[in-house]
């Protein structure tokens, strides 16, 4: 095939899906990615892209459907960047989760043959996420919009209501938000003029408790005006247990770490999991899926195989839920959490659900266990659950000087589970299987727990190799 031109119309069978839901379709060696199509589709596409082996493509007509392909129950798809699968048989989707797993594990991290089991089903496909962070920018007449970006576009964004993946009352109270804004002329952050009030509505809900926590994050000089918000947010949503005001004077577009003082309430949330109570600060990181984090906590428990003997590490351990589901069964838990309000809420969690040997350290992966070594007891287990990024090379060497005989991954990232994975091999780790469980049903993304083990003689070996390529360095 020559290569195509930019707004080249080509027809193509679809055969795989990509990493972040783009249909593949190769020809010749030449790779062709293209939106909003299905694995066993013929479809025509316009070209709008073209590189010197791959190029971009948007869909035109589908001309023949893929028997995977269904219509999305979302209005609102495709133009709003949340869903990207939502027009996939959810069965099919869980295929194809399971195969970017494999195929990061080959690519990146030239592990072959790894055990890959099915990926789990989520219970509910829709109605799921306990946080929904909402963003405001102006229509072309300068009206409200509150929803999520233009897929492609950080300017513009989509209005949406309801969110399907949202729950009933945190969909209702990003409508009582927008309401507040029209009825008070609080104006949109236009993020091109850098111009307006409202930027974000974060909406946060205890699944398990039917608590609601609410932020809304404006530009600097709403105070006085958002106050007007406390009595509907109060009248419509009697599950209101708090509701925050944070401001953003920064052109990048986060809702964490900012200045956020309480209008209403307290500035926390309780959720259940596995019967635990567990206080969640706004600032603090939590699994988006509730009804599926009991579930992939019971698959960490089971790949860590406790039998109340062991010291457990839970590194990156947000509220420090993963550690006390284990505690029961382990000799004694240390947490590590950069986040200094998910670290206080990990203490105070454990106190409050009976952990009597509870320590966690507050910071950075990569330094504070060098920083407390002295202190710190060897460890037999260590779960490691870090964000996207995946561990750095500092931190991998941190979990390597533990010597856990049994490590225990929780990726949210194929690529760099796949990038840490080799690294733990390389030094002497057995990855023994991968348990993929889907916590973000219509969406790319896919959570997996992994399990790791020991090999001595492999560590030494790996030992001795980096001993003589520093020894040849230094000669
Ligand atoms: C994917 S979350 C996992 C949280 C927790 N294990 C859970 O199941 O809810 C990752 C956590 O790591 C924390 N974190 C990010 N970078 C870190 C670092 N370098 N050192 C320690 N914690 C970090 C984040 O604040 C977040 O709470």
């Amino acid at each position: 095939m020559a290569r195509p031109q930019r707004d080249d119309e080509l027809e193509l069978a679809v055969d795989a899906l990509a990493f972040g839901g783009l249909g593949v379709s190769r020809s010749d060696g030449f790779v062709i990615f293209s939106t909003d199509t299905v694995p066993g589709d013929r479809v025509r596409v316009r070209v709008r892209k073209s590189r010197r082996r791959f190029a971009e493509a948007e869909l035109i007509e589908v001309i023949e459907p893929s028997p995977d392909r269904i219509t999305p129950p979302c209005q609102y798809v495709p133009a709003c960047g949340g869903c990207r699968l939502q027009h996939i048989d959810y069965g099919a989707t869980l295929v194809a989760k399971r195969e970017h797993i494999v195929d990061h594990l080959e690519r990146i991290g030239h592990l072959n043959g790894i055990e890959v089991r099915p990926v789990d089903p989520a219970v509910a496909q829709f109605g799921y996420r306990n946080k929904m962070e909402y963003s405001a920018a102006p229509g072309p007449g300068g009206e409200l919009r509150l929803g999520f970006h233009r897929r492609g576009r950080w300017d513009e964004v989509v209005n949406v209501d309801p969110c399907l993946l949202a729950t009933a009352s945190g969909n209702a109270a990003r409508d009582t938000v927008r309401d507040w804004a029209v009825a008070h002329d609080v104006a949109p952050y236009d993020q091109r003029a850098q111009r307006g009030m409202l930027r974000h509505v974060v909406v946060r809900e205890g699944i398990g408790t039917n608590e609601l926590l609410v932020t809304v994050v404006t530009a600097p000089g709403a105070d006085g005006v958002v106050e007007h918000l406390i009595a509907p947010m109060r009248a419509g949503h009697p599950n209101l247990v708090g509701l925050l005001h944070g401001v953003n004077d920064g052109v990048s577009e986060v809702t964490q770490g900012l200045p956020t003082r309480c209008l209403w309430g307290r500035d926390y949330f309780y959720e259940e999991v596995l019967g635990m109570r567990l206080a969640l600060s706004a600032q603090s990181f939590f699994q988006t899926n509730t009804q599926m984090t009991g579930h992939l906590y019971n698959r960490v428990a089971e790949a860590a195989g406790l039998d109340g003997t062991q010291v457990v590490y839970d590194l990156f351990c947000g509220v420090g839920s993963i550690g006390i589901t284990l505690a029961a069964r382990a000799r004694q838990v240390i947490g590590v959490e950069i986040v200094p309000e998910a670290a206080a809420d990990a203490q105070r969690n454990a106190e409050a659900n009976g952990v009597a040997d509870y320590r966690v350290l507050t910071g950075d992966v990569g330094r504070v266990i060098k920083e407390q070594r002295d202190t710190l007891p060897k460890a037999d287990v260590a779960i490691i659950d870090p964000p996207r990024g995946g561990l750095s090379g500092r931190a991998i060497r941190r979990v390597l000087e533990l010597e856990p005989e049994v490590l225990i991954y929780v990726s949210c990232h194929p690529a760099t589970f796949a990038d840490n994975a080799a690294r733990f091999v390389a030094a002497g780790y057995v990855l023994e299987y991968v348990q993929p469980v889907d916590m973000f049903p219509n969406t790319p993304h896919v959570e997996a727990v992994a399990r790791f083990v020991r090999d001595e003689a492999a560590v030494a070996q790996a030992r001795a190799d980096a001993d003589a390529a520093a020894a040849a360095k230094g000669r």
